[in-house]
């Protein structure tokens, strides 16, 4: 996930275990903050009139790297209202038709730097819809690939990335995630390519370019998608199979078969699957995310690509969003805990059930180390699970806080009350509030009211607000067995040791154990150390992203130049910023701006504009380091 980097300066401040005192402390503000629920990342008025179907129609321009065309809203008017708002950004809107054929004299707000534009349609009593004409700027959610940024090299390739609030630079729409509308869409594009959405696909391409879409399920705008490339499709059962370009559809193929089994489990663990097929799509490698829970249609990186699924529990987050996500969505980005951190907790049953349970207690242990150390680098705010985001963009709220303190709180209720009564809790949240919109405080009721009440023993081991409405990390929070892990450590002992690579007894580690032994390798490890490591287990050459990812940290650390071609390669072609950044935080760190600079001068080009800002302020950064 992304990091983001906020100042060190609240580290100290942030208490790592919250006794209490936090709990008594923080209860006025949470009766405070439990009032406030209202979704501060729209312009939007869909508190008054709100949009409920979208009849998409758009054309894409790859010489002119834009969309054009038109959206037609329908409208439900809840409490009279003389206008309806959407937002915008960095949209052109041509012009703005009603449903009786009259132009609408519409109005576009002020720029806000985070939200974008307002754009306010007059309506009377019986406006039932509108269609508002328009293009699109330089958009945040798309990224346009040249032909040499793909594959085949001979086609270019498009893709949007809508969360958290993007949707608005491609749609016009009301963009809040408490926000869902029905869609059809129609979208024509260069002949010889496939477009797909988050919505019914075709498999394959239609001989003029023009395709249909359609998604009878109510969606939040951050869930539309598009993408349109020279994509293959490979069917894996009925109801699931895999999109990506042709050089990579076996391979991805291979990675993915056992998705059928996957999504079966998670109906067993919590309900039917309601969207009919689940694909997914896997994206040139530029992708700056993990994956993107799209409905109907996964999007992918194809970083976790391995030839061995070992890091397939990607698919297994993305697909249980289509529970904690997309069927009951958080109402505003201060809520992000219950789309992220549910399935955080949802994926690690399901990777459970398929790995076992020894497996699952490393993933465990290792996003509780991750999110230790990204908590020393928050606000003290910032590590309440009810975020308060007011006056900042939601970005700021993308943290492990989110995943793995959300995830964590769900494991303690599990513990506390018992694996059985939780899972049917569960099961029933997904299903009373299916299609549905969800705030912390309706969750908290919620979960008195079917899970806790009359029994204060448990309300008082779980310590709800000490998590939600304080800072760190409960005293009470969880820990993992740690059968595999401290055999790794007893490893890592006899490695400083002194003992030889080929001597350490390494063998059948799965990517966790070896993630856990790079990550816990000193600094003081010297390059013939490593060289010694790369002789015996190839490390440099390692095709699993996440391990040669850490792998070329330490690298870095202990110039350990004979990866850094490999490194090179590795950063050229990945756009996943999980990855780029700490390998360029690295090189700033231990004083190799100029070869930070090198890199990131050629590899640019292949990175998402946001990915690019962000590397960007990294080695801006620089003369702090030099
Ligand atoms: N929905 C998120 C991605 C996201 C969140 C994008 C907020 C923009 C704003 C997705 O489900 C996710 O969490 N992806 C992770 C994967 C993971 C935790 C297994 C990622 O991309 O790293
Ligand atoms: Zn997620």
């Amino acid at each position: 996930m992304t990091k983001i980097y906020i100042s060190f300066l609240a580290a100290t401040l942030l208490a790592s275990c919250a006794g209490n005192d936090v709990a008594d402390k923080s209860t006025n503000t949470a009766s405070a903050e439990k009032a406030d629920d209202r979704d501060y990342h729209t312009l939007s008025n869909a508190d008054s009139v709100a949009v409920t179907h979208l009849d998409l129609d758009i054309n894409v321009d790859f010489d002119k790297r834009q969309i054009t065309g038109s959206a037609h809203w329908d409208i439900k008017q809840i409490h009279p209202s003389s206008h309806v708002v959407f937002d915008t950004e960095d949209l052109t809107i041509d012009s703005v038709v009603m449903d009786d054929g009259s132009k609408a004299d519409f109005k576009i707000g002020a720029l806000d730097k985070e939200l974008g534009k307002a754009l306010s349609v007059p309506i009377t009593a019986q406006t039932k819809s509108l269609t508002v004409y328009y293009k699109t700027g330089n958009a945040t959610a798309l990224q346009w690939l040249a032909p040499q940024q793909t594959a085949s090299k001979k086609t270019p390739f498009l893709y949007t990335q809508s969360e958290s609030i993007y949707a608005r630079s491609w749609i016009p729409c009301q963009d809040g995630p408490g926000i869902r509308f029905t869609y059809n869409a129609k979208v024509k594009v260069p002949k010889d390519l496939l477009a797909l959405m988050s919505a019914e696909n075709s498999q394959q391409k239609s001989a003029d370019g023009s395709y249909s879409f359609k998604m009878d399920k109510p969606i939040p705008a951050y869930l539309m998608a598009l993408a349109v490339g020279d994509i293959g499709f490979k069917s894996i059962d009925n109801r699931s199979g895999v999109y990506a370009e042709h050089a990579m559809l076996e391979k991805a193929h291979k990675e993915f078969e056992d998705i059928g089994g996957m999504i079966t489990i998670a109906e067993q663990l919590y309900g039917p699957y309601r969207w009919g097929r689940y694909d997914v799509l896997v994206l040139p490698p530029g992708f700056p995310i993990g994956g993107m829970e799209n409905p109907k249609l996964t999007f992918s990186t194809p970083t976790i690509i391995t030839g061995d699924k070992s890091l397939v529990s990607l698919i297994a987050h993305e697909l249980a969003h289509n529970w904690s996500g997309n069927l009951v969505t958080n109402k505003t980005w201060n809520d992000f805990w219950l789309n992220e951190g549910f399935t955080v907790y949802f994926e690690r049953r399901i990777t459970e059930a398929m790995q076992g349970k020894s497996y699952v207690d490393m993933l465990w242990e290792l996003s509780h180390q991750d999110l230790e150390a990204s908590m020393k680098g928050l606000p003290e705010r910032d590590t309440w699970l009810r975020l308060d985001l007011k006056g900042r963009h939601p970005e700021l709220g993308l943290t492990d806080v989110a995943y793995e303190k959300g995830a964590h709180f769900l494991w303690l209720i599990e513990k506390t009350v018992g694996r059985e009564k939780f899972d049917v809790f569960l099961k029933d949240y997904f299903n009373s509030h299916a299609f549905q919109t969800m705030t912390t405080s309706q969750f908290l009721k919620y979960l008195d009211e079917k899970l806790l009440s009359g029994h204060d023993d448990w309300k008082k081991a779980i310590n709800i607000n000490a998590w939600i409405f304080g800072p760190g990390l409960p005293a009470n929070c969880p820990t993992p067995d740690r059968e595999r892990l401290s055999k790794v450590d007893a490893v890592i002992k006899k490695f400083e040791g002194g003992a030889t690579a080929a001597d350490l007894g390494i063998k059948d580690w799965s990517t966790y154990e070896w993630l856990h032994f790079l990550r816990n390798l000193k600094t003081s490890v010297k390059a013939d150390r490593l060289a010694d490591l790369d002789k015996t287990f190839k490390l440099t050459q390692t095709p699993n992203s996440e391990i040669a990812d850490i792998w070329f940290v330490q690298a870095i650390k202990a110039n350990y130049e004979p990866a850094y071609p490999a490194m090179k390669s590795f950063l050229l072609v990945t756009g996943r910023q999980k990855f780029l950044e700490p390998l360029y935080k690295t090189m700033m760190e231990t004083g190799k701006a100029q070869m930070a600079k090198d890199i990131f001068a050629v590899s640019k080009g292949n990175y998402h504009p946001l990915a690019q800002k962000n590397i960007e302020g990294i080695i801006k950064g620089d003369n702090k380091y030099e």
